[in-house]
């Protein structure tokens, strides 16, 4: 079957059936290490360096009375420096993830839309009843609800994780419920868009952590998919942590947001303060797009 030929059964089969499920016989499963790994061969063998461990703390600029004593600050005018190391830069795009809104602050931007870490747990499906689940199960999104809900997602080494839930992380990098910092803490806590969407789903709220200490509700929920699920099918899983740009009226921004902020270095900087899910796969895409906003940003 052709892809053209199958989407016309996809589409038949939605308006038949009001929306209740999605298949899509084309989705397949494959090693995102890898192909992330190709990317940054591909981009090194084009003369790209990949620098890991850089902690960014500051952005810099020749200031415009003293601009272009020499041909490399003329050619290289941006400097991102570390605490050890400085790279000097003609551009920069930054992708920061859970710290995107800090890089645009330390270029003079807007800390707004902030990023509210948000903690996703999964459960794993014992190996051998993996038979229960044959492909990606997902539910249709209810836009009463900040977040999906949970799927069944096979991976590549043959395991299924179950989830993800949604609770709030008490650090940027919160992986586990004892990680705490109390700065990253209180500033969620702090940030009336964070408050907006803690009043409005405050029901949904405490039911993801309900369910997050309790496997039983977890499984239940789970079960409105696989109803044969049971407790004893599943074990604690990985988790993962979301970084949730909020804007301060509480809403979850879902579409992507850039900034360049002002004054120099806003004619060399582009931040790409949230990149909403589904990343890996629409990564190509989203290069893409990112291209074309570079060359506009820059006069390219
Ligand atoms: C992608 O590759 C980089 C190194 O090139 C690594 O730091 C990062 O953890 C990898 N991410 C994933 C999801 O594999």
């Amino acid at each position: 079957m052709t892809l053209f030929s199958s989407l016309f059964h996809l589409s038949v089969g939605i308006l038949s059936e009001g929306l209740k499920a999605l298949w899509s016989p084309h989705t397949g499963i494959v090693d995102w290490g890898k192909v992330n790994h190709s990317y940054s061969e591909d981009f090194k063998y084009r003369g790209g360096d990949v620098c890991l461990q850089f902690e960014v703390c500051g952005f810099h600029t020749v200031p415009e009375s003293q601009r272009f004593t020499t041909s490399s600050q003329k050619e290289f005018p941006v400097r991102v420096t570390s605490e050890k190391q400085t790279i000097r830069c003609r551009y920069v795009v930054t992708c920061g993830g859970l710290y995107s809104d800090k890089l645009a602050e330390l270029s003079g931007c807007s800390s707004e839309p902030k990023i509210v870490p948000f903690r996703g747990e999964y459960l794993l499906l014992k190996p051998e009843k993996s038979s229960l689940v044959r492909g990606n199960i997902y539910p249709v999104p209810d836009p009463r609800f900040p977040f999906l809900g949970v799927h069944f997602t096979p991976r590549i080494d043959g395991s299924v994780w179950l989830g993800p839930n949604a609770v709030l992380a008490f650090k940027r990098e919160g992986y586990k419920p004892t990680d705490i910092s109390l700065s990253d803490l209180c500033e969620s806590l702090k940030y009336r868009g964070f408050q907006k969407l803690a009043i409005q789903h405050l029901g949904y709220g405490l039911k993801e952590i309900y369910r997050s200490i309790n496997l039983r509700a977890q499984v239940k929920e789970l079960q409105k998919f696989v109803p044969s699920l049971t407790i004893a099918d599943v074990t604690r899983g990985p988790t993962g942590v979301r970084a949730q740009a909020l804007d301060k009226n509480g809403n979850l921004v879902d579409d992507f947001v850039f900034d360049s902020g002002s004054g120099n270095l806003g004619e060399r900087i582009l931040h790409i303060r949230n990149a909403p899910s589904p990343g890996a796969t629409s990564s190509l895409a989203i290069a893409r797009m990112v291209a074309d906003k570079v060359e506009q940003t820059f006069s390219l």
